[in-house]
């Protein structure tokens, strides 16, 4: 299927690894031209490399914390007028007792989660409106929509990235701007190998082993965690000119984990 996106252009936030390379590949395959952010220069560069080697795309990495002004800055001077814009970070650290999150805590994480996102979307929204075309994707997390004590720094930030999402979309759908949610399960990206061998190696077990206590113990229907490219070509297809009559969803990708019957 060809999603009519050849030649756009689009930043990816958070794109060196994990979700966000999955989008940078799935859009670079499409031919979209690339900015890509992340912190980590030495990823990146590696990453936004290979991707253009595999692909033929044009892709420029900028090294910066998409979270500051700074960083924001930079970005919009390597493309200030994208046509589509997807927004990621790594996954807000785990919680225990709810007691014990405090302001801090809460401010550190609300500034890449939920800030950074709305300080891209009010800075390109405007000129995709006005060019009658542009695409938004944001990749949050299922925890969003079902809410756990441990996921109290991922959750709650990303409800309310949505809820901005949905209200600014209904206020561009006439002008064919799409702004649209991925909420990700667990999947096999960098933050979760960081985690997951790390327990292995406490608990004497491998990754593997780690990973089936948590399908496990979470019950998640599929049985495995997802491949974040597959979660790449799903942004890629709310991206896509044929997603001009989806406005303000949240696609919930976790392996049936948190079906409801709608
Ligand atoms: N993985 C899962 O199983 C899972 C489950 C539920 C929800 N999620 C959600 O899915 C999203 C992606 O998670 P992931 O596991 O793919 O993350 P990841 O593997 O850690 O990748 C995150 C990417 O974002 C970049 N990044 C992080 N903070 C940044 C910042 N401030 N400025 C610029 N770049 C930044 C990272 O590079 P640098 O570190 O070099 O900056 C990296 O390229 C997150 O919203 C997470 O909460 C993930």
């Amino acid at each position: 299927m060809d999603l009519g996106i050849s030649g756009k252009k689009a930043i990816v936030n958070g794109g060196s690894a994990g979700m966000g390379l999955g989008a940078v590949l799935s859009l670079a395959r499409e031919g979209v031209d690339l900015v890509v952010s992340a912190r980590g220069e030495e990823r990146l560069l590696r990453a936004c490399e290979e991707v253009a080697l595999e692909t033929g795309a044009s892709i420029t990495p900028i090294a910066c914390d998409h979270s500051t002004d700074e960083g924001r800055e930079k970005i919009l001077a390597a493309c200030p007028d994208p046509d589509i814009l997807v927004g990621t970070c790594s996954p807000p650290p785990f919680t225990g007792d709810y007691q014990t999150v405090d302001n801090s805590d809460w401010l550190d994480n609300l500034e890449v989660t939920l800030l950074s996102p709305v300080q891209f979307m009010k800075a390109v929204v405007p000129g995709m409106a006005k060019r009658g075309w542009g695409r938004v994707v944001n990749i949050g997390t299922g925890a969003a929509k079902y809410p756990a004590q441990v996921r109290i720094l991922s959750g709650p930030p990303r409800a309310a990235l949505v809820n901005y999402c949905v209200a600014v979309a209904k206020v561009v759908a006439k002008d064919n701007v799409m702004i649209n949610n991925v909420l990700p399960g667990m999947h096999h990206t960098s933050s979760i190998a960081d985690r997951y061998n790390a327990m292995a190696e406490q608990n004497g077990t491998s990754y593997d082993e780690e990973i089936q206590k948590f399908v496990d113990e979470w019950r998640i229907p599929a049985g495995i965690f997802g491949d974040p490219e597959h979660i790449g070509d799903f942004v890629a297809m709310f991206c896509s000119q044929q997603a001009a009559f989806i406005a303000g969803q949240s696609l919930v990708i976790d392996g049936g984990q948190t079906n409801s019957t709608f």
